[in-house]
């Protein structure tokens, strides 16, 4: 018999890079990743949710070649898939958001930075994918407005406000490792110094959550995302929100998409499964705004599930930092390549020429 390592054998599905992650990642960064906040039970409900929703699939259709494109926010993508923002990419790999970013363009899909990367935003807009950036609330007005002057002279195509984030959700994996960032690895969007108590540890404290506490604005209204819209004149999405009447407020301050997130399980423990609330929110906005869906999302079938449901795309998250964990960035872009892969396979099974057309399935026991 022969034994391969496990890095011989090339990755079937996105849960391989699970693995490859954690051999390769520091317990403590390994938890920061892979945890969600309290009892995980909203963690664990999005992958649960998400097996239970059964696509019926069309057969007779007369489908030859699968067309994956699809437009988020007006612009064209390879596939309707998106990277998830997601904080401090240096932590798990020195190719960081530049190597998850080349990865994107490479793939054809928009690259979502996080206010919290490691590497500033002017950089990521040059690794070659369509760049999204992801606003943090900061409590002083005024640099919010030179992040947002930032963003728009570093060529970002959209921008998201996540809304989930008043404070970081207690995580109890990060309390008990009192998790902290490594000198090396800095909020490199925020001016120097800015994210001291991110790297400042103490027994029992999360450092990153004491950090947000300290940058973030806790107290935003619909009203700051209005004067956010006629400050940027770019596409608008809102990640964070499960109640349709939050989506409908969005749709109303001219919200060109919103995100159906529970940020991964990391906020509210409690909430529901992401997936559960996308059928009410789609019909809630009907064709006001787009809605895409994230927090649990492994893989092609998951992609069509979400579309079935009337999502217009999804986010990925912990997958593609896995990837970027085990192999930088030619593996994140293997498993960009191997999503797009399962998701041609999902709809050819289904009966469908294009993501669209996924739209029209029927589901049972979403929900
Ligand atoms: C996140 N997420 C996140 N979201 C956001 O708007 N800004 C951010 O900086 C971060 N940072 C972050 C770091 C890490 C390590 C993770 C895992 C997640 C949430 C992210 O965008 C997304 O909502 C979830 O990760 C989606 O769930 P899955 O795909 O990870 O299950
Ligand atoms: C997180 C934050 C930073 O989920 O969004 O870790």
């Amino acid at each position: 018999m022969t034994e391969h390592l496990l890095t011989d054998v090339p990755a079937v599905s996105l849960d391989d890079y699970a693995e490859r992650a954690r051999a390769v990642l520091a317990p403590d960064v390994w938890d920061y990743v892979d945890g969600g906040s309290a009892a995980e039970v909203t963690l664990a409900a999005n992958r649960a949710a998400l097996d239970r929703v059964a696509v019926l699939p069309r057969v007779l259709r007369g489908v030859d070649r699968v067309d994956l494109s699809a437009r988020l926010v007006g612009r064209p993508y390879a596939m309707p898939v998106g990277v998830a923002p997601m904080a401090y990419q240096r932590l798990v790999h020195p190719d960081g958001e530049l190597g998850l970013a080349a990865a994107a363009g490479a793939a054809g899909v928009p690259y979502l930075a996080s206010t919290l990367g490691s590497t500033p935003i002017e950089q990521v807009t040059g690794a070659g994918a369509e760049v999204w950036f992801q606003l943090y609330w900061l409590r002083e007005r005024a640099l919010v407005r030179d992040l947002l002057d930032r963003v728009v002279a570093a060529g970002c195509r959209a921008l998201v406000v996540t809304v989930d984030v008043p404070v970081l959700g207690r995580r109890p994996r990060d309390l008990r490792n009192a998790f902290r960032l490594p000198a090396d690895v800095v909020a490199a969007n925020l001016p120097d110094g800015r994210d001291a108590l991110a790297h400042a540890g103490a027994p029992g404290v999360s450092a990153i959550a004491a950090h947000t506490e300290e940058a973030f604005a806790p107290a935003l209204r619909w009203a700051d995302l209005a004067w956010l819209r006629e400050y940027v004149d770019l596409p608008l999405v809102v990640k964070g929100v499960l109640d349709p009447r939050d989506a409908v407020e969005a749709a109303r301050v001219g919200a060109d998409a919103v995100v159906v997130s529970n940020h991964g399980g990391r906020q509210l423990d409690g909430a529901p499964a992401s997936v559960t609330m996308v059928p009410e929110v789609v019909n809630a906005v009907g064709d006001r705004c787009q809605v895409l869906l994230d927090s649990g999302i492994r893989g092609g079938t998951d992609v069509l599930r979400a579309l079935a449901l009337g999502a217009a795309g999804v986010l990925v998250g912990r997958p593609l930092l896995w990837a970027l964990a085990a192999g930088g960035r030619p593996a994140a872009q293997d498993a960009l390549g191997l999503l797009a892969a399962e998701l041609r396979d999902a709809l050819t099974l289904a009966g469908c020429a294009d993501p669209a057309a996924a739209r029209e399935l029927r589901t049972v026991g979403a929900g």
